[in-house]
């Protein structure tokens, strides 16, 4: 069969001819509707493939001059089309095309529209009555009686019906390719979110470790500065006792005046340990933390240079904290310090409290918080900043980045111990050249905040001398006998016993006992609070004075209530005991 391609796209028509060829077609190519018209004589084919858009002359107006043409009116006319309008039809009809094939097309459906063409095209030549039409669809020949207005309307309507979900399957397909993208995003984000999440949990994991470092190193210093302090303890307590019996200005005065300088420097060094080692003695209170935190602030100016600026900002209403205020005021002190020294004497603190709860996080890494809400301060400073290696250091004991003789690298080690035994949480921000921030998590009160009570004053040795009966309990013979002496210089009548039974025996025994004065941690079953308990039941009018450099809280160990006991921290010099057991026996008796 010969055929004769129309398209004025050489590569398009080259294509078709190659496909045409290898199917025993026979081939010849126009370049417009006009070329076409000037090869269709001399070629004669039975069949005409035609683009529609081309110059000179398009495909319609080809189709329309050979329906003209005496020789190739009923020649087989196949128009090439995209169809994407709805008039390729009706102008395609109008034409007297017989067939419409669409662009772009697959090889095989293309030759199977070809031979239906050609099949149709022998029945069409092949009808006698117009209205009797014969139809080929799949392999079946149809016969339709219809106007051909009929058919008309019946395929253009067809045809707007596939246009119509042409339309739609392009538009879910936007859609589609819309979640797609969105899909996308959210797997970056949720990627992103993922790395973020494990990258916290290594940090939290990191800062259990250091916990965990920390912990063991206190419980090191702990032991040894425990002991260190009762050897302080005698140490004082003798040159205390022995500088009362020199004379006023004299040179062994001015000897025993240095031991005792020094020995209270070892002191104050021990208790710096014990803080760190979270064995001090707290006593924890509830505290308007604004109030309290104003106060510090207005003794920290001076302390600090004049061209530091200090800025804060409180949330309103926020809740009580549990804290013992001298130490939180060390801490205060200490950090507030640290920044003055990294701004190097000028730049701004700013201090920031709010109300906190607790991350889910931080607890997950097995921090034992019992609490969930805490009121957060942070302190931001200018200064300039530290590296991880340091940050991990700052609250090991001892760690300093100052000079020699500027730093005891002991200040965040109490600050570090004392927020921990608080049963707070802190944490540090810091970026090199751009300052640093501490957070300290300290948990909320649920205990109403009480005026201040009285503070005792020291008074002269001689007005704290007494004629009540006291029981002293103290395991570590020296300074048993040192308090007994001292205690017996002032009047008192004096019973010693160097452990909880010994005491209990002497409690039971029936003797007069105004006061017990006891150690809190001896050997043997019976503790000082333990003791304190039976006493109370034994003899209700018994005062109680506790003394410990050691005990983690007494007041939770203990069953008496807040308001009974009374504690004295070790070291202690030997006339503030005086003073704290002359105000014990003026008070009232609980019993
Ligand atoms: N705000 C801060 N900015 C930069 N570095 C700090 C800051 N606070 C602490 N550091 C670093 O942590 C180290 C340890 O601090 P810490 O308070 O324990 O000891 P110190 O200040 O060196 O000595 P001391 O407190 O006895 O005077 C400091 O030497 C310093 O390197
Ligand atoms: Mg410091």
């Amino acid at each position: 069969m010969k055929i004769l391609i129309v398209e004025d796209s050489p590569t398009q028509a080259e294509q078709l001819k190659n496909i045409l060829e290898e199917n025993s077609y026979q081939v010849l190519i126009a370049t417009n509707g006009q070329d076409a018209l000037n090869k269709i004589n001399d070629y004669a084919p039975q069949l005409v493939i035609s683009d529609i858009l081309m110059p000179e002359m398009n495909g319609y107006e080809l189709c329309k001059a050979l329906r003209q043409h005496e020789r190739f009116k009923h020649i087989l006319f196949i128009l090439l089309s995209t169809l994407s309008d709805l008039e390729d039809i009706v102008s395609g009809l109008e034409s007297g095309a017989n067939y419409i094939i669409t662009k772009p097309y697959h090889v095989d459906d293309l030759l199977g529209h070809l031979s239906s063409a050609i099949k149709i095209h022998k029945i069409r030549e092949s009808e006698l009555d117009e209205n009797n039409v014969q139809f080929l669809l799949n392999g079946h020949v149809y016969m339709i009686n219809a106007k051909k207005s009929r058919i008309m309307d019946f395929l253009a309507s067809i045809y707007a019906a596939a246009v119509q979900k042409n339309i739609e399957l392009y538009n879910t397909r936007l859609e589609l390719q819309k979640l797609n993208n969105m899909l996308e995003k959210k797997v970056e984000e949720r990627t992103a979110a993922l790395r973020i999440e494990s990258e916290e949990r290594k940090r939290y994991e990191q800062q259990f470790l250091e916990a965990q470092k920390l912990e063991s190193m206190g419980k090191l210093t702990g032991g040894i500065a425990h002991d260190f302090n009762n050897l302080l303890l005698i140490a004082l307590g003798n040159l205390e006792l022995l500088n009362n019996t020199l004379q006023e200005n004299s040179a062994e005065r001015n000897h025993v005046k240095q031991a005792v300088t020094a020995l209270e420097r070892g002191s104050s060094l021990t208790k710096h340990l014990l803080s760190f080692a979270r064995k001090q003695t707290l006593f924890p209170k509830s505290v308007d933390v604004c109030e309290h935190l104003t106060s510090i602030i207005t003794l920290l100016k001076p302390a600090l240079s004049e061209r530091i600026d200090i800025s804060t900002s409180f949330e309103e209403n926020l809740w009580p904290i549990w804290i013992d205020p001298m130490q939180f005021e060390n801490a205060i002190m200490n950090i507030a310090i640290n920044a003055r020294d990294a701004m190097h004497n000028a730049g701004k603190i700013h201090f920031e409290v709010s109300n906190a709860t607790m991350d889910e996080n931080i607890k997950s890494v097995g921090n034992p918080l019992e609490h969930d809400d805490y009121v957060k301060i942070s302190i931001t400073d200018q200064g300039e900043g530290m590296p991880k290696e340091i940050m991990a250091k700052i609250f090991e004991p001892f760690f300093t980045t100052k000079r020699m003789g500027m730093g005891t690298g002991l200040g965040l080690s109490m600050v570090y111990g004392f927020i921990k035994q608080s049963n707070g949480h802190i944490t540090v921000d810091s970026e090199i050249g751009r300052g640093t921030t501490f957070n300290l998590y300290l948990p909320r009160s649920n205990i109403a905040i009480r005026q201040e009570e009285e503070i005792i004053t020291p008074k002269k040795l001689a007005s704290l001398c007494g004629d009540e009966v006291i029981l002293i309990v103290e395991d570590e013979a020296l300074l048993l006998k040192l308090v007994f002496t001292y205690l017996k210089q002032l009047g008192y009548d004096v019973l010693t016993a160097s452990t909880g039974m010994e005491a209990l025996a002497l409690i039971k025994s029936g003797k007069r006992i105004d006061l017990l004065f006891s150690d809190v941690i001896m050997p043997g079953n019976i503790t000082g609070p333990a003791l304190a308990v039976e006493a109370k039941k034994l003899m209700p009018h018994i005062k109680i004075l506790l003394t410990s450099g050691y005990s983690k809280d007494i007041l939770n160990q203990s069953e008496l209530t807040l308001g009974e006991i009374q504690h004295l921290t070790k070291p202690y010099k030997l006339d503030a005991l005086a003073t704290k057991l002359r105000a014990i026996l003026r008070e009232k008796s609980y019993g």
